[in-house]
């Protein structure tokens, strides 16, 4: 029988999903709460070859994808995967290197240097965003001068460390919604809308999720998007533009609960299905 690793943090909605998927196929599941393990190479003891990471911690979450690693152990997603997507920043610049349709974006580390990005991106608006951050906490739509200097000061003197590089993307224009899209080794299994009348459209914020049918174009970049980052299973969230789509970000470890009903998509069989065939193919 394989046996799946599942690292873990709390145990929330979309993991309770792939107990059942894992169950239902007959496939043993180890839950593994990082928090409570001691992560050394000369004493630790495991029975699984694949591990599925999902902990809500991200930065746990990377340290323990590195140590399975080290230990021969498959991670789903990988750490080359993590290290792109946890970091818009960085995501950012592997997108436009691969020529996959993104939205200008620049990191700056004082106030006269974001002025100067502004005017480079074409004016504002422009949006501020923690490079780490998730759940549209902390993003910042920027109007004018002043706003721009005001926050980045906020930042500067209250902030920690890492609040203190300054991602800036353009602000795209989009109807409403944006587009996630669900997508495993290349292939978009299914996606939803998120609309709000709010400018962040996250479903953490409010945003209302239904079915939206994956077009040639939506399968296509989020394709490209995958190749980009190095596979695995992945989310994007992906803007309408008179210009065609864009991909804004990528999720490696996605929150999915909400999504399944309205795709009718069993996104967690997905899940388990493709640890299956890594654990097989190892
Ligand atoms: N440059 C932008 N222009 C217009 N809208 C944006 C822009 N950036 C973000 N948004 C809106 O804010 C939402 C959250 O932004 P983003 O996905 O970058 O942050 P997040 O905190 O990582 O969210 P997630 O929960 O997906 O991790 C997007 O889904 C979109 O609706
Ligand atoms: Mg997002």
């Amino acid at each position: 029988m394989i046996t799946i690793g599942l690292l873990h943090t709390t145990i929330r909605g979309d993991e309770k999903l792939i107990l059942e998927a894992a169950k239902k196929r007959n496939i043993g599941i180890k839950l593994i709460d990082v928090r409570d393990e001691i992560f050394n190479r000369k004493t630790y003891k495991h029975n699984f070859g694949v591990a599925l990471e999902r902990c809500v911690s991200t930065v746990k979450g990377t340290h323990a994808t590195h140590f399975f690693e080290s230990i021969n152990v498959r991670v789903i997603n990988n750490s080359t995967i993590a290290a792109i997507c946890e970091d818009k920043f960085v995501t950012s610049l592997v997108l436009q290197k691969a020529h996959v349709p993104t939205p200008g974006f620049a990191m700056v580390f004082n106030s006269p240097q974001a002025i100067k990005a502004v005017e480079e991106m074409g004016g504002f608006p422009v949006v501020i965003k923690p490079p780490l951050g998730s759940w549209g906490r902390l993003l910042a739509k920027i109007n004018d001068i002043d706003a721009l200097e005001a926050i980045l000061e906020h930042k500067e003197v209250l902030g920690s460390p890492h609040q203190k590089s300054f991602y800036i993307q353009q602000y795209v224009k989009k109807p409403g919604r944006d587009i996630r899209t669900f997508v495993i080794e290349g292939e978009t299994i299914c996606a939803i809308y998120r609309d709000s009348p709010h400018w962040i459209t996250n479903t953490a914020r409010g945003g209302i999720a239904s079915n939206c049918p994956v077009t040639k174009a939506i399968a296509s970049i989020s394709k490209k998007a995958s190749d980009a980052v190095g596979g695995g299973i992945l989310s994007m969230d992906i803007f309408e533009t008179d210009d065609g789509l864009q991909i804004n970000e990528i999720n490696h470890t996605t929150e999915f609960k909400n999504s399944e009903n309205p795709t009718k998509t069993s996104i967690s069989g997905a899940i388990v299905e493709y640890c299956i065939k890594v654990a097989k193919n190892q």
